[in-house]
């Protein structure tokens, strides 16, 4: 979780038993290496490491300047300049899949694009497994002819960023419980279940759908070793049963968080902004300035539609209360699907 997170909590939930994932996608390729290294020192189980497949940017002759003239009031609200146009908007892809090759984690998950066979290869060459994110069962069809060893099923519930990259996000918005179903029938490959896992009840319901596993972020967020700013905890704790909205406003790609001023007032003019990742750049110092002032109406809360149930604590005792409680509901699913006719 990229904002959320950095090899804290990656280590923590590995060595509570769960698989952590390390956030590397806005890091650095140079400083991709030492992240991992700092999750091997904490723990000897196994870990991901996630990178995003973002474009380079390559915004047209005017749309930066356009773009920042627009995000002109919103850093006046804290006193600021808007930031001169940047010279890159994302860390480079290819440096980072080299990192990360080079740094050989037990797993390494991809999200936004997809990766060619040979590339799949090198990784697996290395003794990593590869996790493709997809939002449809196209996008899964996908992962698996390139090679990956499992597919991470992203439904529309998921906070963050959508992982779509075939059709549109309008085209890419399946629920979790249809689309686990769907590619563990289209795919023979595991499938790990992420979108609305908030507890061990959807950790149990999307094991009793043939997932392998189940991806929790949002239930994350107000853990101890998370590095989730203090206004967002704070909109985390506050926030109602139907807090979340998609928005393209924030980083010009489609994400799921608790609505706020920003997203509300931008919602109009979203479809405008320039694609990711320029926006995301350009929103960047915006958003921390924010959270340095305590300011949650124009910080990116990314949330999944769970998030009323977030629940503070250390990652460890969150996944033990989970693994107790995913026991407790396949008790008592085991009871109420006893037939009931004797045979
Ligand atoms: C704050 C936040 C940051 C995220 N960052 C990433 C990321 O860097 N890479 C990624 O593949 N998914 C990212 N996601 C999506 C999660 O991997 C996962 O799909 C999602 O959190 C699952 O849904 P849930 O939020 O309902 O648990 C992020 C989610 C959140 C909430």
């Amino acid at each position: 979780m990229v904002g959320a997170s950095l090899d804290g909590l990656a280590a923590a939930v590995s060595a509570a038993g769960g698989m952590g994932a390390l956030a590397a996608g806005a890091l650095a390729p140079e400083a991709i290496g030492p992240a991992v290294a700092r999750v091997r020192a904490a723990t000897d189980a196994p870990f991901a490491v996630n990178l995003l497949m973002a474009p380079r940017g390559d915004p047209a002759p005017g749309e930066v300047a356009a773009a920042l003239a627009q995000l002109t009031p919103w850093y006046a609200q804290l006193g600021l300049e808007p930031p001169e146009a940047p010279n890159s908007f994302a860390p480079d892809f290819d440096a980072q899949l080299e990192a990360v090759i080079a740094a050989s984690p037990p797993a390494a998950s991809f999200t936004f694009g997809i990766l060619d066979r040979p590339r799949v290869a090198r990784l697996r060459a290395r003794g990593t497994l590869v996790i493709g994110t997809a939002t449809t069962v196209a996008e899964a069809r996908a992962w698996a002819e390139a090679g990956a060893d499992g597919i991470c099923a992203q439904g529309f519930e998921a906070g963050g960023h959508r992982g779509h990259f075939l059709a549109d996000p309008e085209a890419s918005l399946v629920g979790t419980l249809a689309l686990v179903a769907t590619i563990r029938s289209a795919v023979d490959l595991p499938v790990i279940a992420a979108g609305g896992i908030m507890d061990g009840r959807g950790v149990a319901a999307v094991l009793a759908l043939g997932a392998a596993a189940a991806q929790m972020g949002t239930a994350f967020l107000l853990a101890d070793e998370a590095t989730t700013s203090r206004p967002w905890r704070g909109a985390i704790e506050r926030a109602g049963d139907d807090a979340t909205r998609l928005t393209r406003a924030f980083t010009g790609r489609h994400a799921r968080g608790i609505e706020n001023r920003f997203m509300r007032l931008m919602h109009g003019v979203q479809d405008e902004v320039p694609a990711y990742p320029v926006q995301n750049r350009l929103t960047q110092p915006l958003r921390a300035a924010a959270a340095q002032a305590d300011e949650p109406e124009m910080i990116s809360l990314w949330a999944g539609q769970g998030v009323a149930l977030a629940r503070p604590g250390q990652a460890a005792g969150m996944l033990r209360a989970w693994w107790d409680e995913a026991g407790e509901a396949a008790r008592m699913l085991a009871s109420r699907t006893e037939r009931k006719d004797g045979s």
